[in-house]
């Protein structure tokens, strides 16, 4: 049944965009999940964003609320790639304490998004997200933000979140060629 689901997704809203690309961080799997629906259904690229510092167990739990609200940055491992070659952009992360994950904040702070239609989606368990959005939208500098979607509680809600994927990208796709 799910993977029937799966496929109709991606029949319904292939070749929509022509080049797009999902560039996400993820600590425990909820934005993978939902960077690795959306790149399946676009035929996306997808760069995952990997922080040098290690954010694993209770003590990495802490210290992630802690840098996310100082707002600080963090080594990430290097990605090559030419944001020139693509119509859409989708950056995604996680809600940490209302704010950014220092890793999307380093790769944002080193890009410059001029001209380039952006999605933004970030997961969460409930609360925050519009503070998030705020911050990703003020980093992305130049960007043409197009739309932002957020999502609660990703692993205990799989099969509805593939849902919310579809309808948010067919409704994108209307806003992204205007
Ligand atoms: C340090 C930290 C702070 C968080 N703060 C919030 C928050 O303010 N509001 C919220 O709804 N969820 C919060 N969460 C929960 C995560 O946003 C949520 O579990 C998210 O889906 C995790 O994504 P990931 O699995 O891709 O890392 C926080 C998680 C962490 C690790």
């Amino acid at each position: 049944m799910i993977s029937f689901c799966c496929l109709r997704l991606k029949r319904e809203s292939k070749n929509k965009f022509m080049s797009s690309i999902v560039i996400f961080y993820s600590r425990t799997g909820n934005t993978q999940f939902v960077a690795e629906t959306i790149a399946s259904v676009l035929g996306s690229e997808l760069i995952p964003l990997k922080d040098k510092k290690k954010r694993s167990g209770a003590l990495g739990w802490l210290l992630a609320g802690r840098d996310a609200f100082l707002e600080r940055q963090t080594e990430i491992e290097a990605v090559s790639l030419d944001l020139n070659k693509y119509d859409l952009i989708l950056l995604g992360c996680p809600n940490w304490a209302a704010n950014l994950p220092p890793a999307i904040r380093t790769f944002l702070t080193a890009k410059d998004f001029s001209g380039k239609k952006v999605a933004l989606f970030c997961t969460q368990d409930s609360m925050g997200a519009e503070k998030v959005f705020n911050s990703l939208r003020r980093l992305a500098t130049g960007a043409d933000i197009v739309s932002e979607k957020y999502f609660n509680k990703v692993n205990k809600n799989k099969d509805v979140v593939r849902w919310q994927i579809k309808e948010w990208l067919e409704g994108l796709n209307t806003s992204a060629r205007g």
